[in-house]
Parts: C-alpha cells; sequence; structure tokens
C-alpha cells in the first residue's frame, strides 16, 4: 500500500477536494457547500490526504454559534475517495481532526451525519440533546470536548447550510 499523508489542506488541492466530494457524495451539493463556506470565511480547519499525489480524503470543521454564548463547531462535509474507502482513512481524517478541534480550546463539535459511523469517534444525540436546532433527530449528534460552556442554546450554522435558527 502506498504512503498516505494527513496534512492540512492548501489552496492548490481545493479542485481535487470539490471533485473528491463530488464523487464520495455522487452529487455536486457537498462540494458547493465547501465552496461556500470558503466564499463566506466560515471555515476553522480543512485536512486532506493524499495519496500517490492524487488526494483520497477530506474533512472540514466550520464555527457553530451558539446563540449569546461561547461558539462551537461543526464537523462536515467529510469524503473519502470511493475507490480508497473501508480502508480506515475516513477514522484518521476524523480523529487528527478532533485531536486539533481538542487542542485549539473547542469545547463541543456538532455533526449531522451517518450513525454507524460517528458513534465510533464518541459522538452521541444524548450530547446534543440540550442544544436547539431543525436538524434535530437520529443522525444530529455531539461529542464534547471538555467540561464547560456552552451547556445549551440555539445553534447558528454558516450560511452556507440554509438551516434557520429554532
Ligand atoms: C463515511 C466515509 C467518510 C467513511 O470513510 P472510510 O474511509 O470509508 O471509513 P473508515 O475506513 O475509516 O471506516 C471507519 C469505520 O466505519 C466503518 N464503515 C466504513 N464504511 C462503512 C459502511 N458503508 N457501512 C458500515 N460501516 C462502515 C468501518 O468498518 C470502520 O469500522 P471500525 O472502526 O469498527 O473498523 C466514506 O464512506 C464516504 O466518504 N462516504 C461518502 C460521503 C459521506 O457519506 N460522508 C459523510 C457524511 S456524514
Amino acid at each position: 500500500m502506498s504512503d498516505r499523508i494527513f496534512r492540512v489542506m492548501t489552496q492548490a488541492d481545493r479542485a481535487a477536494v470539490l471533485d473528491l466530494n463530488t464523487r464520495a457524495f455522487g452529487q455536486p451539493d457537498e462540494a458547493r457547500i465547501v465552496e461556500a463556506l470558503e466564499t463566506a470565511g466560515d471555515v476553522m480547519l480543512q485536512l486532506v490526504v493524499e495519496s500517490d499525489g492524487q488526494i483520497v480524503g477530506h474533512i472540514l470543521f466550520y464555527p457553530l454559534g451558539v446563540f449569546g454564548k461561547l461558539s462551537a463547531a461543526g464537523l462536515g462535509p467529510m469524503s473519502v475517495d470511493p475507490w480508497v474507502q473501508k480502508e480506515g482513512i475516513g477514522k484518521g481524517l476524523v480523529m487528527h481532526g478532533l485531536k486539533l478541534m481538542k487542542d485549539a480550546g473547542v469545547p463541543i463539535v456538532f455533526v449531522l451525519g451517518h450513525d454507524w459511523f460517528y458513534p465510533k469517534f464518541g459522538f452521541s444525540v444524548e450530547q446534543a440533546a440540550e442544544f436547539e436546532t431543525p436538524l434535530k433527530g437520529p443522525h444530529f449528534m455531539a461529542l464534547r470536548m471538555r467540561h464547560g460552556p456552552p451547556m445549551s442554546g440555539r445553534l447558528i450554522f454558516p450560511d452556507a447550510f440554509g438551516v434557520p435558527i429554532a
């Protein structure tokens, strides 16, 4: 197996990242969200995985407001090249990203995603229960990175997601 490099995304990766998101999701919607988040400056961190000069994985973290309180972070979109899925790349991206969020002092990370994937990292519906958003449901999860505020509140997503405040 070739070496896989996990690193911070640069501007030179942009076209490959948008193409990867489109292929992994089988539609352009998530690539458009990535573009809209970037254009609005609503990006905290983007990591990529490079293999043989190709971008095969991508994860994005964005600032997520909690009405009137200390802010949180959101995870997504994230994608792995369909040719190399189920080889641990997605897991590596989430773990690298969460470590950097923790190091940065982010109190809690939210995600709307697969219930067979994110609970593996400690995300749960219960940890999101005290926060208000129209996205609430079995796929809306959170992972607390440290004790302390915010413990509850109305979530304010970046405009790119088109999610109204609850
Ligand atoms: C979701 C996604 C990012 C996972 O990436 P990946 O590199 O294939 O995941 P990994 O190989 O790191 O797998 C991590 C775990 O998830 C499991 N897993 C991966 N794909 C799975 C699937 N389709 N069904 C069930 N379990 C799956 C693995 O078995 C592994 O479990 P383990 O840690 O208990 O061994 C990737 O499938 C993807 O890009 N999908 C399309 C886009 C998408 O859905 N993005 C996420 C939006 S919420």
